[in-house]
């Protein structure tokens, strides 16, 4: 190593030690309010005004500000003696509350949740699978379980996976014309985030919510209005109950928390219910072929082993699932940080 290698080494691995503050940091600011009241401020505040607003101390709050300059949250300027601090775009888009995209509810969920998780991981590595869940009462390994048992947990973490198609729903669903099938069942489509998507963008298809009682319940309380008629729910086990039958079964994030068995079983059910000439939509982030990338998979990877019996896959595992349910005509796209897998009957 020459002298600037060991440098960039040296700096590489003192922000890798310290990086698990990194989401703390956001998602502190997020929740004490920072961000949303920049915002409605219209202009840029001081610590002391932002600290008195949000009731902090004044210490604290300043470092919180100059932590989120660092990784650029914020923006700083000095005005007439003053230092003043206000949001950049990525935190008006994203993270207050309040924000048009908000990842409040993501952010949640990684600190509060992984985070926490991430404490077992060594045994997780050690034996191979999720670690069991201890929250107060109940035991589990079973992530659904240990997180639907409250009902504000089960609205947070729907609230979680909503925000990610608010980003990157339309993109994904684009991947592919879809217009030939407009009878469509998302398996484990959760709140319908994505199902709001599908019938924005073809007028005439109706979706299937298929998911747990539980979650059907409160999309349907919380979720979908009346007016989205065109979006309906089922509840069921989709290892167990009969598939309502579809053109088309999206399958977002639902493979990469099972095991190759059980992607197999779930999949040959979605065949066998497929109208002809139907298929399934795999969304999920792949990894490269030679499994060097993309880092979001690796990370994804860490946290099915944390919390699920499952791992993310290269191009070929998923064709190799799909193969073995009877999808032919495997095609798959790219389309930013996930991508879309397309199977005919
Ligand atoms: C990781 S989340 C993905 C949610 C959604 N597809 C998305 O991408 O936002 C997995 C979903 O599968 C549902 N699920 C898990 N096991 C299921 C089962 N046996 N039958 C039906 N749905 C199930 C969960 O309730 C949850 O909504």
């Amino acid at each position: 190593m020459n002298a600037t290698e060991e440098a960039e080494a040296l700096k590489m691995l003192f922000l890798n030690q310290h990086a698990y503050l990194i989401p703390k940091i956001m998602f502190t600011a997020s929740d004490l309010g920072v961000f949303d009241l920049l915002m409605e401020s219209k202009e840029p505040l001081t610590s002391v005004s932002i600290a008195e607003g949000l009731g902090t101390s004044p210490f604290g709050m300043e470092r919180l500000l100059d932590a989120c300059v660092g990784l650029k949250f914020l923006q700083v300027e000095r005005r007439d003696n003053q230092t003043l601090y206000g949001n950049t775009n990525l935190a008006n888009l994203y993270l207050g509350k309040r924000s048009p995209k908000t990842q409040y509810y993501s952010l949640k969920f990684n600190t509060e949740f992984t985070y926490m998780r991430a404490q077992h991981l060594a045994d997780a590595v050690r034996e191979g699978e999720a670690q069991t869940y201890r929250i107060n009462d109940i035991s589990t390994k079973n992530f659904y379980e240990a997180f639907y048992r409250t009902e504000s947990g089960l609205r947070e973490f729907m609230e979680f996976m909503r925000e990610m198609w608010s980003l990157c729903g339309r993109v994904v669903l684009n991947a592919f014309d879809l217009s030939h099938f407009p009878l469509v069942c998302d398996v484990g489509g959760c709140s319908g985030a994505l199902a709001k998507e599908y019938i924005s963008l073809y007028p005439n298809s109706k979706v299937t919510i298929f998911d747990l009682p539980e979650v059907v319940e409160t999309g349907k309380k919380h979720f979908v209005s009346t007016e989205e008629h065109r979006i309906t729910f089922h509840g069921g086990d989709c290892f167990k109950d009969p598939i309502p039958e579809a053109d088309l079964y999206i399958l977002a994030r639902i493979l990469h928390c099972f095991t190759d068995e059980k992607c197999v079983q779930l999949l040959t059910r979605l065949h066998k219910a497929c109208k002809p000439g139907g298929g399934v939509l795999v969304v999920e982030i792949v990894l490269n072929e030679d499994r060097t990338g993309p880092l979001e998979a690796h990370i994804y990877g860490m946290l099915m082993l944390l919390c699920t019996q499952g791992k993310e896959r290269t191009p070929s595992e998923y064709n190799a699932l799909l193969s073995a349910a009877g999808f032919k005509e495997i095609q798959q796209k790219k389309t930013g940080l996930f991508d879309a897998i397309l199977g005919r009957q």
